[in-house]
């Protein structure tokens, strides 16, 4: 079965109403930095929800080209209709994504994202299945285990399939909050999906449609759509939309603090919330200065804390 998008394109614009947003233009500040850096001068309890997507430990240096192909009788390879074409790359980005101990790097970005954290706030942690587990332990004992609240599974259908073992399509998204008795969750700004057997539930609730669970079906970011900015990695507008949207309030403070090209903060501008969006890779910044021009974002240097993204193999 095909799984709709977690939001049509016509659901996404008419869900973003005044009533998500509040009578001042959002605030939108780009930070190029260390994110240590600037969560250790940020006051106590200033956001009142965090969504950071760390680099998940692939080992590689994470590496997105964007290519033009043109017909060329002298190009580099074969194509449609059996002529020659060249393929050019027109941009090409990159990150660094190995360590040697991933908690060591992630954990004191975590203690100091729970001191920003309002006291109503939540805590969004996105992974993939390779370090999720050592960080649920972390966030536990840093928190209590009554602060967890979900374990999200966003899976997609993209890319091949392995011979050798079940295929990884999924990503793991931890959400902790401060007080487990306070916390921001609209429930009635949630999104509909549709039913899976529609017949079985009748009419009305099958134009309604059901809340979603803690497993999201939504495609990645396709390669050629509008969404696409060619920031490696980037994660779809339908997940951010959703967090924004269901965990925070309008007029809110957002932190994203490994903010890549921006999702975070494209989601909390058009829903009214203000936000923080800090990455190191100042290649990252100018995506964001692009993607972002219509909140004529604030942009901010932290002094001595650049990073070109080439350090790894
Ligand atoms: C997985 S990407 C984020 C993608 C983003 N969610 C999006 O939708 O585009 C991780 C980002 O973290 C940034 N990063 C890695 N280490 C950092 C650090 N110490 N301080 C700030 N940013 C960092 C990388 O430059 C990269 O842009």
């Amino acid at each position: 079965m095909d799984y709709p998008p977690l939001v049509s394109e016509e659901c996404s614009s008419r869900l973003s109403t005044a009533s998500d947003r509040t009578n001042r233009e959002p605030e939108l500040t780009l930070v190029l930095g260390q994110a240590l850096d600037y969560l250790r001068a940020a006051p106590d309890g200033s956001f009142q929800l965090v969504y950071v997507d760390p680099p998940f430990n692939t080992g590689k240096k994470r590496t997105l080209e964007r290519v033009r192909v043109e017909r060329d009788d002298d190009g580099d390879r074969s194509g449609f209709g059996g002529h020659r074409y060249r393929t050019t790359a027109t941009s090409r980005m990159s990150y660094s994504d190995r360590f040697e101990d991933y908690l060591a790097f992630l954990g004191p970005h975590l203690e100091e994202a729970v001191r920003v954290l309002d006291a109503t706030g939540s805590l969004f942690v996105h992974l993939d299945p390779r370090e999720v587990h050592g960080v649920k332990v972390f966030l536990d004992e840093l928190l209590g285990r009554r602060s967890f609240q979900n374990e999200i599974i966003w899976t997609y259908d993209f890319g091949g399939r392995s011979r050798s073992r079940w295929s990884a399509k999924h990503d793991n998204i931890l959400w902790y909050v401060r007080d487990p008795k306070r916390f921001t969750f609209r429930y009635e700004d949630i999104d509909r999906i549709p039913y899976m057997a529609p017949g079985l539930v009748g009419p009305e609730k099958a134009a309604r449609g059901k809340t979603p669970t803690d497993v999201w079906w939504n495609t990645i970011v396709s390669p050629t759509g509008a969404e696409r900015t060619g920031y490696p990695d980037q994660k779809p507008r339908a997940i951010l939309d959703r967090i924004v949207r269901v965990h925070s309030d309008p007029g809110d403070r957002l932190l994203d603090f490994f903010a890549g090209s921006g999702t975070t903060g494209a989601a909390a501008w058009d829903l009214g919330r203000d936000t923080v969006l800090v990455d190191s890779n100042p290649e990252a910044i100018e995506v964001m200065r692009t993607r972002l021009a219509a909140a004529a974002p604030r942009v901010v240097e932290l002094t001595g804390s650049v990073d070109t993204g080439d350090s790894s193999a």
